[in-house]
Parts: structure tokens; C-alpha cells; sequence
């Protein structure tokens, strides 16, 4: 992955608000018009009302007037390997085609590479509804 995708999601980290979990994490989506948007997760003192960083990082691209992403990386501040929850690959597909990148990465840099497709094999998309 280019050095400015990982940047973003490596600097995003640092703002993640999670003090009931104590897991940051930060997501940094590459957009198909050449911008990357940047989110973190942000919690709540009501639990269920916390979100996830990539969830923050596809409303800040869609404010933008955005909705096609075509490169994602996100980061955790563990030591294992970090893939978005299965509702985070799911809002994901909604605006990236299942052959996107998606890299997991941590505060020391890239760890490893997955294809959206594979982790969200056979998805209900908006192809569904036309
Ligand atoms: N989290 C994310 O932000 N993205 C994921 O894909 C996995 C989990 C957050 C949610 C919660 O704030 C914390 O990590 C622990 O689950």
C-alpha cells in the first residue's frame, strides 16, 4: 500500500476516542476521486450507541459529496490482525466494488493485505434493490 494511505490511517489513530473499550481504532478510506477520508471510532458512555472508525470514515466521504471507494486500511492498536466487523464490511461494499483492497495495519505500519470480496464473500448489495 502507498505510503500516504497508511499515513492517514497511522495519524487518525491518535484521536480515536475509546474509553471503555481501550481499543482505538482508525479507519482511512482512498476515494475514486482522489481524496482520502479519515474516521475513528468514537464511543459512548450508552455502549450500543458507540461507532466504528469506518463507519466515521464512510460519513465524512459521503458529506464530502463522495461515494465510490477504491483502496481502505485500517488500523488497531493491537497486536493482532485487524479486518473491519461484519457490519463495517457490509457498510464498506455499499460504496467499494469487491475487488478493493483493504489493508490491516497497526501503529508500526502495514501488516497484511485482504480483498473486500473475500471478506465479505456473496454480498447483499444496492445491485439487489434495482
Ligand atoms: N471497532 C472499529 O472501530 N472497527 C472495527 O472494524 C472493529 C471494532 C471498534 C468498535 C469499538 O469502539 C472497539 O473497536 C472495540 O470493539
Amino acid at each position: 500500500m502507498d505510503a500516504d494511505l497508511l499515513d492517514a490511517v497511522r495519524d487518525a489513530l491518535a484521536y480515536a476516542y475509546a474509553p471503555y473499550s481501550g481499543f482505538p481504532v482508525a479507519a482511512a478510506l482512498r476515494a475514486a476521486n482522489g481524496k482520502i477520508y479519515t474516521g475513528v471510532n468514537v464511543e459512548n458512555a450508552s455502549y450500543p450507541e458507540g461507532v466504528c472508525a469506518e463507519t466515521s470514515a464512510i460519513s465524512a466521504m459521503v458529506t464530502d459529496g463522495e461515494r465510490s471507494i477504491v483502496e481502505i486500511a485500517v488500523a488497531g492498536s493491537g497486536d493482532d490482525i485487524l479486518t473491519p466487523c461484519g457490519g463495517c464490511r457490509q457498510r464498506l461494499r455499499e460504496f467499494a466494488r469487491a475487488e478493493v483492497a483493504v489493508h490491516a495495519c497497526g501503529p508500526e505500519g502495514w501488516r497484511q493485505s485482504f480483498v473486500l470480496g473475500d471478506l465479505l464473500p456473496n454480498a447483499f448489495t444496492p445491485a439487489h434493490l434495482k
